[in-house]
């Protein structure tokens, strides 16, 4: 099922994620991450039933996607990316959006998310979505100077 995209109704529309869109999002991948995710990461979250999510636009282009998994009434975010021509035209706050009206469909009460301290957008779009620090995790990315902290954000659904 997909379902147009809803907080800024920009012209897209929400999928699942298929296998066949690995080469895709894995063009995305490498061109928005510094240390990306391999093609088996997404292959597992698809086969183990994570909600996988693309964005495409009406031309049906991948422009963006999410990975979230759920369990005991808790959502957790786990990939969420633009492609780096469509970032800061609003597709980030509204996947997110979308992302957030589903795991309240699917009974979640809290969605959780790590970021890096350093990612200024990221950090940008969760404080804007009302996401809220709850503690730091330490040496959780990788990064060129050895180990970067993660940030552990959460917010009420
Ligand atoms: C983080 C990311 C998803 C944001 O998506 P986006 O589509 O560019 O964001 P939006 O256009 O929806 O902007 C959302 C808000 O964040 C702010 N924002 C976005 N990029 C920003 C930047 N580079 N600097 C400062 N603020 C920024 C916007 O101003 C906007 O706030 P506003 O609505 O008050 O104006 C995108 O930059 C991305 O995919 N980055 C690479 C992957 C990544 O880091 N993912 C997050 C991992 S935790």
């Amino acid at each position: 099922m997909s379902v147009r995209g809803s907080a800024l109704r920009l012209p897209y529309a929400l999928r699942r994620m298929e296998e066949s869109d690995i080469p895709a999002v894995m063009e995305i991948e490498q061109s928005a991450y510094e240390f990306p995710w391999t093609e088996g990461i997404f292959r597992d979250c698809i086969r183990a039933g994570y909600c996988c999510r693309v964005v495409q636009r009406n031309d049906t282009t991948i422009i963006a996607y999410a990975v979230m998994s759920l369990g005991a009434g808790e959502a957790h975010i786990l990939n969420l990316c633009v492609a780096p021509p469509w970032q800061q035209q609003g597709y980030g706050r509204a996947l997110m959006s979308d992302m957030m009206d589903l795991a309240r469909r699917l009974q979640a009460d809290t969605l959780f998310l790590e970021v890096r301290p350093s990612n200024v957008a990221a950090r940008a779009l969760y404080d804007r979505l009302g996401f809220n620090e709850l503690a730091t995790r330490g040496g959780y990315y990788p990064s060129r100077q050895g180990r970067e902290d993660a940030l552990i954000l959460a917010r009420p659904l």
